[in-house]
């Protein structure tokens, strides 16, 4: 077990969405190596109650501790927006989220104008992302909107064409009624649909709207972290490592990996909480 800077990152999300988080973070921090733990058996989160998905989280925190991890990011927006206390008070090694990075992303992007949020129900009844904008910015409104059904689309991988684009529609246009400048991806499911999202949102708006993608902020956020607590790794980008662990259908989880982080899986684990 490596320890200490060169010791991985912990990175978890109820499924496959939270690949979105691992790409970003192998362009922000190549040097880093990263264990990755897909609870597929339990997805959807987005769903459950808080307590539930607390409980969930912190089954799924603690294998990854197991691991010796140097910190965890929680790469789901539901469990950021309901569980990241608890995570906190559990463990005691540094647990970064999605919110907070999501958050500063969209007030930098919305200037003056309302910010939209899409997340699932549960990220959005939870009232996350207003917490966390209003942290930063006391005038900036938010409105947010659930979009459920875009994580089975993702998840079957309709990413583009008639039918996503009629539910995405769906979902903006409230958003576009109240005329917002910024839209947060809030799920780790949504920037597989981005282009779909930019597509629509421009159509439904005179003004350009900056569609922010939490996962990219998360590992800036990442990166900056570890920077300033000197917990950077130090080897060179080859010799770092991507493992991955899942609860259910390893098979299907390698191949979508392969597509989505586009280069072989050779093996994916299964595991049991
Ligand atoms: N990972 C979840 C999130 O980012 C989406 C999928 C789910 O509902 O579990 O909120």
């Amino acid at each position: 077990m490596l320890l200490g800077n060169d010791a991985p990152l912990g990175v978890f999300d109820s499924g496959l969405g939270g690949l979105t988080v691992v790409r970003a973070l192998r362009e922000a921090c190549p040097r880093e190596s990263i264990v990755y733990l897909g609870d597929t058996a339990r997805v959807p989160y987005g769903t459950r109650s808080a307590e539930t998905v607390v409980r969930y989280a912190i089954g799924c925190a603690r294998v990854l501790v197991r691991q010796g991890v140097k910190a965890l990011v929680v790469a789901c927006n539901t469990v950021s927006a309901v569980a990241i206390d608890a995570l906190r008070v559990e463990f005691d090694l540094p647990v970064l989220g999605v919110i907070v990075p999501g958050a500063r992303a969209a007030v930098r992007a919305a200037g003056a104008g309302p910010i939209g949020v899409l997340g699932t129900r549960g990220t959005i009844s939870s009232g996350a992302y207003p917490r966390a904008i209003a942290a930063i910015s006391t005038r900036a409104e938010v409105i947010g909107q659930p979009a459920p059904l875009l994580v089975p689309l993702v998840e079957e991988g309709w990413l583009d064409g008639e039918v996503p684009e009629l539910v995405v529609r769906r979902y903006l246009e409230p958003l576009a009624e109240k005329r917002v400048r910024s839209i947060v991806l809030g799920c780790t499911h949504f920037p597989l649909l981005k282009s779909v999202i930019a597509k629509v949102s421009q159509s439904l708006s005179s003004d350009p709207v900056a569609i922010v993608d939490s996962a990219e902020a998360t590992a800036e956020d990442v990166v900056s972290f570890l920077a300033e607590r000197d917990l950077a790794a130090q080897r060179v980008p080859r010799d770092t490592s991507l493992e991955l662990l899942v609860t259910d259908l390893p098979k299907s989880f390698a191949e979508v990996a392969a597509r989505f982080l586009g280069h072989e899986i050779e093996n994916v684990k299964a595991i049991d909480l």
